[in-house]
């Protein structure tokens, strides 16, 4: 068989030097997972949960124009301040509401002058005869909004299934304050969701890049260790966790990341030093992908504003908004290429992977655990083959969620392998936190986790 007719059969490509001729060149991407407009199976997945789809204060005395899952729409606040999330084109002839006007009572299009209320009521219809049943005979494409931390929510699914408006147990925190946050980006929502399950590009891409470079450092030097991880699945598969356990001098630091599908995850503390014992701090950050269509997504954001994760006030709340962020260079796509290639940040590797990911020509290794979970995890719930969601809960109380930082003052060992004792704390910190999670009450979920972290610090030293 000859190598040309090899690679075609088989789609193995050949294992030789300047072999890229031979080479399967045909990107394709997982359409289940990557593709959200309406009447696909991830866009239907999407359709069941509550999604952010613009800042508040993007809401001026103009409409804006968005697109939101393959879904061309308008965002308003009319002058009884409420918020309308319409169908963009004009139910009468198609005009774009974007040049609509908004009215004491919804949004008016410009063209004919009918009248649409937040819930999709057409109001009037100047110049159709004062007996016209016409605007009662069907009503305007609308959905729910709501409106949270700066942040405008849209739930697009049908009526009868909406959820409650999800609530995580990071929210209203006492002395935590937030603020809004969303950028653009232009490839595939999942590139993006894909990172917050890819600890070891923080290794790289944020560290010891930075020293290879001679960029100024876009996270702590703590996080340039490679750490010892531990993986777990969270909410009945509906979430994952990864923990990464470092040395750093006497403490070992276990950070824990978690996400929550279809597109949420938590940051913990962006700014760790990990130089003196931390018990189960909470979150820097909430971030969600949300597609725009299949090529493009925005990421919103909620940035937190506490002693806790930043201790030392290097977070810039007055930078934070609509294309900005206060963290790590690389968010935005508002740099010249030059200074990308400089300086590479997140927004460059994930826009740069193609505008859709080609899985079929990547080659995951042990690093890329958290992906294939990521994926596996996906495909299940958007099969409908995942356990209960917690967002879809009727009761609708505060979610328990784990992203979180532990710092326990246990020196290494004379003569023990410290990987292993990584391993060990690191485990027991992870199964403390995700065994906590059928605690409602935040504070004494608080209060149990850290007083079981201190208790294994105490052990441990004692060993
Ligand atoms: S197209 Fe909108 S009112 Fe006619
Ligand atoms: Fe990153």
């Amino acid at each position: 068989m000859s190598l040309e007719k090899q690679t075609k059969v088989d789609r193995a490509p050949p294992n030789i030097p300047f072999g890229g001729y031979y080479l399967q060149q045909t990107p394709e991407d997982d359409p289940e997972l990557t593709r959200t407009g309406p009447g696909t199976p991830c866009g239907e997945y999407f359709r069941k949960f509550w999604h952010p789809v613009c800042l508040s204060e993007e809401l001026t005395e103009l409409p804006l124009a968005v697109r939101i899952l393959g879904e061309d729409l308008v965002i308003f606040r009319d002058k009884t301040g409420r918020v309308g999330v319409l169908h963009r084109h004009c139910s009468h002839r198609g005009t774009s509401l974007g040049y609509g006007i908004i009215g004491e009572r919804g949004l008016r299009c410009c063209y004919h002058g009918w009248l649409f209320d937040v819930d999709g009521t057409i109001l009037e219809t100047p110049g159709e005869p004062p007996d016209s049943r016409l605007r009662d005979s069907f009503r305007h494409g609308a959905y729910v909004a709501e409106e949270r931390y700066g942040l405008v929510f849209a739930y697009m699914g049908p009526p009868e299934s909406m959820p409650p408006f999800p609530r995580f147990d990071v929210d209203d925190v006492p002395g935590d304050r937030v603020k809004p946050f969303s950028t653009h980006v232009p490839c595939n929502w999942l590139q993006q969701h894909e990172n917050n399950v890819d600890p070891w590009h923080v290794v790289f891409l944020h560290s010891v890049l930075q020293a290879e470079l001679g960029a100024s450092a876009q996270m702590t030097e703590e996080h340039g260790a490679f750490p010892v991880m531990h993986w777990r699945e969270t909410h009945g598969d509906n979430g994952m966790l990864w923990s990464a356990s470092r040395r750093v001098n006497d403490f070992i630091w276990v950070r824990v990341f978690q996400t929550l599908l279809p597109n949420h995850g938590w940051t913990p503390s962006i700014w760790m030093e990990a130089d003196e014992s931390v018990y189960f701090h909470r979150v820097s950050m909430d971030r969600w992908s949300v597609p725009i269509d299949d090529s493009n997504h925005y990421v919103f954001g909620l940035r937190h504003f506490n002693e806790e994760v930043d201790p030392k006030g290097r977070g810039d709340w007055d930078t934070i908004g609509k294309e900005k962020v206060d963290f790590l260079d690389g968010q935005t796509g508002n740099r010249s290429y030059e200074e990308q290639q400089r300086d590479p940040g997140d927004w460059e590797v994930w826009v740069s992977q193609r505008t859709i990911a080609a899985r079929n020509l990547e080659h995951l290794g042990k690093t890329d655990l958290g992906i294939a979970m990521m994926r596996r995890t996906l495909r299940q719930a958007v099969r409908g083959e995942a356990g209960p969601s917690p967002l879809l809960e009727s009761s609708g109380r505060a979610v328990p969620t784990c992203s979180s930082d532990c710092v326990l003052h246990i020196p290494p060992r004379a003569g023990a392998h410290d990987r292993a004792l990584l391993e060990e704390v690191g485990g027991s910190v992870t199964d403390i936190v995700l065994d906590s999670l059928e605690m409602y009450d935040r504070e004494a979920r608080r209060k149990h986790v850290a007083d079981a972290v201190r208790n294994l610090e105490t052990d441990m030293q004692a060993q």
